[in-house]
Parts: C-alpha cells; sequence; structure tokens
C-alpha cells in the first residue's frame, strides 16, 4: 500500500497525536551487550558515546543527523534514480519539491549541509566581516573563521532564562542585531537563522522574529546583506509556529515553512534530519546572478550542479523525504515521542530543559549530577554513565564540549568560557524508535543519575599531544578532537 502526498493529509478521526501515522516493514537487529561489557567499551573509546563503534549502542540518539528511517515510497523511488552525471531526469522531481518547499526560483543539490554552507559562505561573507546569529551551529561558524570573518551569536535573553516559559527561546536578540548594524553595519553582510536552534536546545525561532530580522535588514543595513536561513529542520520549527504562534493553527506546516523562507534570501539545509533522507542537503535564493556565482563553486566542491555530490537515488529519495518530513500528522506524531520522553524523564525526576521542542530531548545535567562543578563536565559524566547503564547513547554539550574558545588565543584551554547550560542532547532519529525505547533511555539516565556522588567529575586532558594543533581557523572544531579523562572510574 502506497500513499500519495494528497492522502498522507486527507482528514482523519484516528488521533495522529497519540499514535503514529506510519508502521513498521523493515526492522534492524541491535548487538546485545552487557554492563560489564560496557563498562570496558566506553573506557577504552575514551569516555564518549560518539567514540565508540557504533554497533556497540543500543539506542543511539548522539545525532539525528542521516539517522533517519525512510518509507517505502523512498526505497521504491531510489529504483527509478538516473545515475546520468549530466541533467540526470532524477533532479526533475527534487528540483520541483525544492522550489514548492522553499518558494525560491534557484534551487541546486549538495550533498549534506556543510557544502552548500561553504558556498555560500564563500560568496557572501568577506575578511572583517561580523556575521550574525542566534547561534551558529558549528559548521557555520567553522565557515566564518575560514573566510576570516567573526561568528556573533546573538541567542535572545528568554534562553538564558531556565524558568522562561516562552516557546520561542531559539529567537536572535533583535534589540542588539538592530545596536550591531547602527554601530558596524558596515560590516555585516549575512545574517544567519538557524530554525530551530540546534545549538541552544533545539528552540524554535518565531515567525515575528523571523519577520522583524528581515525589517531590520531592509532598515538598518549599510551594505548589501544577505538574509540566510540554516533550514536543516525547519518542518519542526513550523509545528511549534503552528501550535503556539498565533494565526497559524489553521496553516499546514508546509504554508508555514514557504512563509518562513519568504522573508529570507538565501537557504540551505542538511536534509540528513528533517529531510528524512541518511544523505543529501540543498541551496536555494532568489537572485539569479548569485545563483550563477554559486555554480561555479558547487562544481568545484560538490559535483555538476543538477547533482550535487549525491547519486539519482538520493536526489529521488529526498523529493520524496522532504514533503513527508514536512507532513502535519508526521510533526505531531513526532513531537508526542518528544513529550512522551520528556514525561518519562520527569516522573524520574530528571531535568530537561523547558519546553520541550519537536527537535530532541535536552537534559540539564548540572541538576542530575549538583556534585559536579560546571567546569568538571557533569554533562559528561551523565551521558558515560547512561551509556554504562543502558547502552544508551547521548551527545554532551557541556562547559567542557561547548564552552566558547577565545578567538585571539584558541588553542588556550585554559580561557575557555563556561557554557550557560550543561547540556545533554538526546536526538530523535526520525521514524527509528519505539516509545519503549525512549522509556528505557530515561530509565538508564534515572539509573545512571542515582549514582550521585559515586560519578566522576571530568576533566580536560591537554590537547592530544600527538595530533598537529588546530590552525586558528579550525578553532570552531575543537571540540570534535579534545579529549577528557574522569579523576576516578565510573560505577
Ligand atoms: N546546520 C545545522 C543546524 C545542523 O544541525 C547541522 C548538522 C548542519 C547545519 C550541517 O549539516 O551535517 O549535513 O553537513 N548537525 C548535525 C548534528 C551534525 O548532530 O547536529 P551536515
Amino acid at each position: 500500500m502506497r500513499v500519495s502526498n494528497e492522502e498522507m493529509m486527507s482528514s482523519t478521526d484516528i488521533p495522529f497525536d497519540k499514535v503514529p501515522p506510519y508502521r513498521v516493514k523493515v526492522v534492524e537487529y541491535t548487538m546485545p551487550t552487557t554492563r560489564v561489557e560496557r563498562k570496558e567499551l566506553i573506557k577504552r573509546y575514551n569516555w564518549s558515546a560518539p567514540n565508540l563503534p557504533a554497533e556497540y549502542i543500543y539506542v543511539n540518539m548522539c545525532t539525528d543527523s542521516g539517522t533517519n528511517a525512510m518509507s517505502d515510497r523512498q526505497w521504491a523511488a531510489m529504483w527509478l534514480g538516473d545515475e546520468s552525471y549530466f541533467n540526470s531526469k532524477s533532479w526533475d522531481p527534487l528540483q520541483e519539491v525544492l522550489q514548492k518547499f522553499t518558494g525560491m526560483e534557484y534551487v541546486m543539490p549538495c550533498h549534506q549541509g556543510r557544502s552548500g554552507e561553504a558556498i555560500i559562505y564563500e560568496l557572501f561573507v568577506n575578511n572583517g566581516d561580523l556575521v550574525p546569529s542566534n547561534c551558529h551551529f558549528t559548521t557555520t561558524r567553522a565557515h566564518c573563521y575560514y573566510q576570516q570573518a567573526e561568528p556573533i551569536d546573538l541567542t535572545c535573553p528568554e534562553y538564558f532564562d531556565e524558568h522562561n516559559s516562552s516557546w520561542f527561546k531559539g529567537n536572535i536578540d533583535t534589540e542588539k542585531l538592530k545596536r550591531l548594524f547602527i554601530e558596524q553595519g558596515d560590516r555585516i553582510g549575512l545574517v544567519e537563522l538557524v530554525v530551530p536552534n540546534n545549538l541552544c536546545a533545539g528552540q524554535p525561532v518565531s515567525m515575528a522574529n523571523i519577520r522583524e530580522v528581515r525589517h531590520i535588514i531592509d532598515n538598518y543595513s549599510r551594505r548589501d546583506v544577505v538574509f540566510s536561513l540554516d533550514a536543516a529542520r525547519i518542518p519542526e520549527n513550523a509545528w511549534i509556529i503552528k501550535k503556539y504562534e498565533a494565526g497559524y493553527g489553521d496553516k499546514t506546516c508546509l504554508e508555514i515553512v514557504q512563509e518562513m523562507m519568504s522573508f529570507a534570501d538565501v537557504t540551505h539545509m542538511s536534509a540528513k534530519k528533517a529531510g528524512l533522507v541518511n544523505m543529501g542537503g540543498f541551496v536555494a535564493l532568489r537572485n539569479k546572478i548569485d545563483y550563477q556565482r554559486l555554480q561555479p563553486k558547487l562544481i568545484r566542491i560538490d559535483g555538476f550542479i543538477t547533482y550535487g555530490g549525491l547519486a539519482g537515488r538520493d536526489l529521488e529519495a529526498l523529493a520524496i523525504g522532504l514533503m513527508e518530513g514536512v507532513n502535519d500528522y508526521y510533526l505531531e506524531d513526532k513531537q508526542r515521542q518528544c513529550d512522551f520522553f520528556a514525561k518519562a524523564c520527569k516522573e524520574r525526576g530528571i531535568a530537561t530543559f523547558n519546553p520541550a521542542c519537536t527537535l530532541g530531548i535536552w537534559i540539564l545535567a548540572e541538576h542530575c549530577l549538583p556534585h559536579i562543578e560546571k567546569q568538571h563536565g557533569p554533562g559528561t559524566a551523565l551521558c558515560v554513565q547512561a551509556y554504562i547503564e543502558g547502552g544508551v547513547g547521548f551527545t554532551s554539550m557541556d562547559s567542557l564540549h561547548r564552552g566558547r574558545e577565545d578567538s585571539g588565543d584558541p588553542t588556550n584551554i585554559q580561557k575557555i568560557q563556561l557554557a550557560p547550560y550543561e547540556l545533554i542532547r538526546c536526538a530523535f532519529p526520525r521514524r527509528v524508535y519505539m516509545d519503549s525505547h525512549y522509556e528505557w533511555c530515561a530509565e538508564s539516565l534515572y539509573r545512571a543519575m542515582n549514582w550521585g556522588n559515586k560519578i566522576p567529575p571530568y576533566v580536560r586532558q591537554k590537547m592530544n599531544q600527538l595530533r598537529p594543533s588546530l590552525e586558528k581557523r579550525d578553532i570552531g572544531l575543537r571540540a570534535f578532537f579534545d579529549e577528557y579523562e574522569p579523576l576516578f572510574d565510573h560505577p
């Protein structure tokens, strides 16, 4: 049975706020492990779930990137992939879907998010520029440094107030943005909004905030300024707008995505997330001349302009996945899963960042392990213990991993600032896990937390001495190479 995009939106009295709008056809077996083995493994692989061979992680929530389960519709379409180098027929359906999704005329595929970012930043960001954002993702931050520009994170004040109940804590601080334009507008050529704001606990951005950024650019810019949307998970942001921003309840998430896009000049998307594929991305823009200027850059980095580093079958899968990923019933179910996990945590006294949004669940590790000081990695320690307890993999986004390096002296680890929260990200691979998996994750965190002060604090080891030190322009990627060790053994 295959359902069309239109049929997927038919009205129904089946409660898709309680049950998923799909069922399972293929399953993947997992490797059984024991607690003793896991304790040994995590030690051998440097105290980090992302360092482990993935087969040893039972529920892997380290990332939602490229970890999606594809549908029968996508797998069927992949057989029709046209693998011609130039002008593959498989580009036609994707081009049409991208134009519809973005409302932008000029679209190009790329192999993943960062290759699209690389060409956009090369074109629009110059030496000495400031690049304001609600909070750059690691790779756009790195592209800023590569252009010898400075990323400026202007996250809104609500984010820093743990008890604030706003649904849009991912917004950019528009007052600060305006001030930056007034004071140093001649240095701003691109403004980046990440929707939702992955590195700020996945918090969404409101339509009002996006509109306001457009207004500021139109009224305060002193040179040509490009408004760029980092759209990796834009449908999930649209769901929160639909539910919680006045006036959007009757719109479909696709219409909301289109309206969000309507304020931007350019967008780049890692389709490995909400595109419901395992590999892919795209860039879209309104300006034909800019599109033509990007073309040679895409050819140099990714491939010809009709395949962008992807196989024909990948183009087919993305054309379908993008529409499945913006389907309202599907998004409602994704939010339900997050709510389920958040509730399972709450029932066990595990502190989560509120509100729990559609992207995933963030744990406030400083509340779970109050005996570990911020600089000693409560998130890192809790992640390791939860892996030992239940084979679950999360990503630590605590001060050890996400503290901000000093741009003048990046390799000086003494100067790294503490992060606002000691977070653990539990990212949700899409359509992969069931409620019982999430329950198990919450249970593993609970068992970990119950060890209390038997769980060791961590210290940063010196930068790995066997590696060449990082170049200044690579400092944004420091977290991938730092190493940490516990002061004593885990229980
Ligand atoms: N933008 C955002 C907001 C992202 O979260 C990511 C990747 C990218 C861009 C880059 O896309 O990986 O396809 O090149 N985020 C992954 C994560 C890696 O785990 O958050 P990519």
